[in-house]
């Protein structure tokens, strides 16, 4: 049965479905945003939340040297449906030449509604070529960058930050600062250092960096679970939208709004099991739209394993399903279980 909690009723000046937010020519969609995980966030994953009400949405990180260089797969990477829109698509590389580079043949060839900067990766591979969180270093880099990305692109540039690169250096006000002065759209935040993954996320920099700009939104990121943390993280910190990242992975519901009723609001049902199965069925044809099957289905392995956390006989289910090479088999695998569970 939905809970209804009275305690967390929004007024509507503070409910992210209602704050309205125009970037370039097109608005900020109300609801919460989907994180940009690189091997989780491809177009068909994207497109199933969207089916649920995630706003803006994010590719996964693009390597702003491969899309300079046309590499076959950087900008395959780029590739999105237009449901998808308002899109903003995410790269990283090191230099503000590069980012200029690849952003004008971003915007040539595939027109997204905004060039995202990765500021935050901590994957060893990419901050040793001064790229991702290495950034957080040097906000007046940033800043260059945002400033070469616009000029390219002619398109509207946000950034994601994190707090800063190692503590207690939180960098991250600053670069925010440096982002909007050199043109940023937006800004979003997640509250951990780039070198200390292990300490959980620290909200109140999300609202340091909302006072550090002068008005442009911010999004707040960071260990969000439910959408009581999404209203919590908004009052916290005066946040404009949310993003969520681990809490979607097998649970695009999480992106469902909750309705405003008399003296309260309504959460959605969790989804039954049939709907899950369908889910993940529906997330396997997406897949195989973008990808040949037997990489669509050993991509999907993951996700399985995601969607089907707690269903009944799962674990023998996800045995089976990890073996299986052809779309077929893991249809009349999820055809047989959806009759069980
Ligand atoms: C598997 C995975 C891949 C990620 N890939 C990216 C990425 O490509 N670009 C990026 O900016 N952040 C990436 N992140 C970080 C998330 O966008 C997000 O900032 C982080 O997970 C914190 O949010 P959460 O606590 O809601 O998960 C990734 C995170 C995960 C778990």
């Amino acid at each position: 049965m939905p809970d209804k909690v009275k305690q967390f009723k929004y007024k509507s000046d503070q409910n992210q479905q209602s704050s309205r937010i125009t970037i370039g020519n097109w608005e900020l969609p109300a609801g919460i945003i989907l994180a940009p995980m690189a091997g989780v966030t491809d177009s068909a994953y994207r497109r199933i939340t969207r089916r649920f009400g995630s706003g803006l949405l994010y590719t996964e990180c693009i390597s702003a040297e491969g899309v300079r260089r046309m590499g076959a797969g950087s900008l395959s990477m780029a590739r999105f449906h237009p449901d998808e829109r308002p899109i903003a698509l995410q790269l990283f590389g090191s230099a503000p030449q590069q980012f200029r580079d690849a952003a004008a043949i971003i915007a040539a060839r595939f027109e997204p509604d905004m060039i995202d900067i990765n500021c935050g990766c901590p994957v060893r591979k990419m901050v040793r070529k001064n790229s991702g969180g290495y950034l957080m270093q040097y906000p007046d880099l940033i800043g260059r960058i945002v400033e070469a990305t616009r000029e390219g692109s002619g398109l509207p540039v946000s950034v994601k930050l994190r707090r800063g690169y190692k503590s207690p250096d939180e960098t991250a006000p600053l670069a925010a600062q440096a982002a909007e002065e050199t043109g940023a759209a937006l800004v979003a935040i997640h509250g951990r250092y780039v070198r200390n993954p292990a300490d959980s996320a620290d909200w109140d920099v999300i609202g340091r960096v909302k006072s550090a700009v002068k008005k442009i939104p911010v999004v707040g990121n960071g260990d969000v679970t439910s959408i009581l943390d999404v209203d919590r993280m908004m009052r916290q910190t005066g946040c404009d939208r949310v993003m969520i990242g681990r809490a979607a992975l097998g649970n695009p519901w999480i992106f469902r709004a909750p309705s405003d009723v008399e003296g309260g609001i309504i959460f959605p049902p969790p989804p039954t099991p049939r709907e899950i199965i369908d889910i993940l069925l529906e997330h396997y044809r997406l897949m195989m739209n973008i990808f040949p099957e037997p990489r669509a289905v050993r991509r999907m392995r993951k996700h399985f394993g995601w969607y089907t956390r707690g269903l009944k006989g799962s674990t023998k289910l996800r045995a089976q399903a990890m073996k299986i090479e052809n779309f077929t088999e893991v249809m009349e695998l999820l055809m047989d279980a959806r009759r069980y569970v």
